[in-house]
């Protein structure tokens, strides 16, 4: 799918639960995507950490490449390393639609964001809890996706961050409306409430989606929730 449509998708389905890959069983991916594929997973979430930006290590380019013929789903890369600009071209020919790197990684931002586009990609900017939404004041105008941490990241599993959704709120005062923004980190059915009102589109799910019995029947009751906290904000 091109950027365009790729935005426009995300726009128009919103809320939408994108599975993080991270917490998969890689021992039989192809028949986890088809399962994600039948629960109607329209985006999958792709955690790429290099043991060095984050203290832990998980998959590249070449297993996201792989999985690209599986599945029709938007690919959404959330580059958790040193140095993305050095690796970034291999996540666009994966054949990743959205590719997100971190400001505390790449403070200066603007040039690989205007890469990432100029590659018919869309651009993503990634912020930790410990870090303030002002650092990303040089990104407006220059992305299409905003990615809150609610989890300090590295690992899959963990406590979402109380205030997370007020950093969404602001996060959405900051880039406007037309914006993507999108939480990551211990997001399920008792905290999804929370970022829904506070604006948020596109909700990164690990636990909650791989460690349900019906992957199809978290997605949907999330999803549920989500637009029901959405409308009533
Ligand atoms: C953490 C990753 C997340 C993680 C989410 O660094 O970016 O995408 O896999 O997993 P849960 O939903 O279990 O917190
Ligand atoms: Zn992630």
């Amino acid at each position: 799918m091109n950027a365009s449509a790729s935005l426009a998708a995300l726009r128009s389905q919103a809320p939408v639960i994108a599975p993080s890959m991270l917490k998969c069983d890689f021992g039989n991916l192809r028949r986890e995507i088809e399962l994600l594929d039948q629960g109607q997973a329209s985006v999958l979430h792709w955690d790429v950490m290099d043991g060095h930006f984050v203290p832990n290590l998980s998959y590249g380019a070449m297993v996201i490449s792989r999985s690209r013929p599986l599945t029709r789903a938007i690919f959404d890369a959330h580059l958790m390393i040193s140095d993305p600009a050095k690796y970034v071209d291999e996540y666009v020919h994966a054949g990743c639609e959205a590719i997100t790197f971190h400001i505390e990684a790449v403070p200066q931002p603007v040039e690989l964001l205007r890469r990432i586009r100029s590659r018919g990609c869309l651009a993503g900017i990634a912020i930790n809890p410990q870090t303030p939404v002002t650092a990303l004041a040089t990104a407006v105008g220059e992305c299409d996706l905003v990615l809150v941490m609610s989890v300090e990241p590295g690992f899959g599993g963990q406590s979402f961050i109380a205030g997370s959704s007020e950093k969404v709120a602001a996060v959405r005062a900051l880039f406007g409306p037309s914006i993507v923004i999108s939480i990551d980190g211990g997001i399920g059915t008792q905290t999804i409430s929370g970022p829904a009102a506070a604006g948020c589109d596109l909700f990164v799910a690990g636990s909650s989606v791989f460690d349900a019995p019906d992957y199809g029947q978290a997605i949907q009751s999330m999803a549920a929730l989500a637009r029901t906290a959405r409308n009533a904000s």
